[in-house]
């Protein structure tokens, strides 16, 4: 019979945690899981910015009728406007917001399939958890290129050029605009450079990711290597989330960028990721998306908001480098200082699943098993805490 057959899926390895550590007894838990930011009282708040741009939207706005398959229109203008600046490619990108990022890796995957249905999608090593999941059911394949040096922590360049330098025309190369999850490992400027030549040499396809722009050492900076590719490159694909710049992680405000060779290629690409969207979910919810729309038109509410992500920007520095402290301190060594050169809202420790397993079961620290921890989740409180139960293991 239909659906008898079917089992259990498997735990998410990022989702399960919050509600594991939700249902923690232990008055000491830790949830380094998901990717939200917390304050310090560990409470992700709604930016004022965005309650500032609810109470508008309150008042002006007349009809809850339909959008279009492209969501909100100005959105996509004004995420393109943030993600790109001055790049000039910016003259031959369209965008089409879907239901967070996560939306867009799936539309943009569907499309690569139906333009090169042998295609494969190299993914870094470690990578964010969904990638090869949303690749793979979009029926691409994948494979992986040398990416976190798992002694020094930091990127080993050199191995994946070298890996790269297999990637072809029938390849799309993921990479991560900015701090790159789950390691928190990014690309040098100099790295950029070189993705870009290699990308007009060898002709395969980049396709970025930028999930956490403003995290890393800025606004602007964190998307200087993507843009220098972007503005060299013959073509691109793009993915943008407003969950963690924005806060809006529930609304689901993600965009879906194409830059092909000239603006009519791009405008008919668009075409097929509204008839993809069109058979998986329709059109994207709206709320979030005008919230950030407002923002980015409104000069007051944007420096507010550009403020207030300075803000967070600069508390998740400060705890790395607090934990980066912490841990030098207590164990006498300078094992962990790569933690305060991590960029973004997570590192990866170099601990293996047994670790993550002891440690979420002996301490009540909840971490993913690729041995990521979300920094921008801790409390300073928490910190001497979890230095000694890393130092215990
Ligand atoms: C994360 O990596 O924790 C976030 O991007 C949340 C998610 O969708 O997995």
């Amino acid at each position: 019979m239909i659906l008898e057959n079917l089992k259990e899926a498997p735990k998410d390895p990022i989702l399960s945690l919050s509600a594991a550590c939700r249902l923690d007894e232990n008055p000491n838990k830790v949830d380094l899981g998901i990717g939200v930011y917390r304050d310090e009282r560990g409470i992700t708040p709604v930016m004022e910015a965005i309650k500032l741009a609810e109470a508008k939207l309150l008042q002006e706005q007349s009809t809850k009728a339909y959008v279009g398959l492209a969501g909100n229109e100005a959105f996509n203008t004004s995420m393109i406007e943030l993600m790109l600046g001055d790049s000039r490619s910016k003259e031959r990108a369209v965008g089409v917001q879907t239901p967070g990022a996560s939306g867009a890796l799936r539309m943009l995957a569907d499309v690569i399939k139906s333009s090169a249905p042998d295609a494969t999608v190299w993914l870094s090593d470690l990578s964010y958890a969904n990638h090869a999941p949303i690749m793979w059911t979009a029926g691409l394949k994948v494979r992986y290129y040398p990416y976190f040096d798992t002694t020094t922590k930091l990127v080993q360049t050199d191995a994946m050029m070298d890996s790269l330098k297999e990637a072809g025309t029938n390849d799309v190369v993921l990479l991560h605009g900015c701090c790159h999850n789950p390691t928190g490992a990014d690309l040098s400027f100099e790295a950029w450079k070189t993705i870009t030549d290699m990308a007009i040499q060898q002709g395969f396809l980049p396709f970025i990711d930028i999930a956490y722009q403003g995290f890393g050492d800025g606004m602007e900076e964190d998307v200087k290597g993507f843009r220098y590719l972007a503005d060299r490159v013959e073509s691109y694909v793009l993915t943008g989330s407003c969950s963690k710049n924005f806060g809006l992680y529930r609304e689901r405000a993600g965009i879906a960028v194409v830059a092909a060779k000239t603006i009519e290629q791009s405008n008919r690409i668009k075409t097929r990721i509204l008839e993809a969207a069109r058979s998986t979910y329709t059109m994207p919810p709206d709320h979030g998306a005008e919230l950030v729309n407002i923002i980015l038109n409104n000069p007051l509410l944007k420096s507010n908001w550009l403020n207030e992500v300075e803000t967070m920007r600069l508390r998740v520095e400060g705890l790395r480098s607090k934990l980066a402290s912490a841990l030098r301190d207590k164990s006498g060594t300078s094992h962990y200082d790569f933690i305060a050169q991590h960029k973004g809202m997570f590192s990866v420790l170099g601990l293996s699943v047994e670790d993550a397993h002891i440690l979420r079961e002996k301490q009540s620290i909840y971490l993913v098993d690729s041995g990521r921890i979300n920094i921008a989740g801790m409390q300073e409180s928490q910190i001497d805490y979890i230095a000694e139960s890393l130092l215990s293991l």
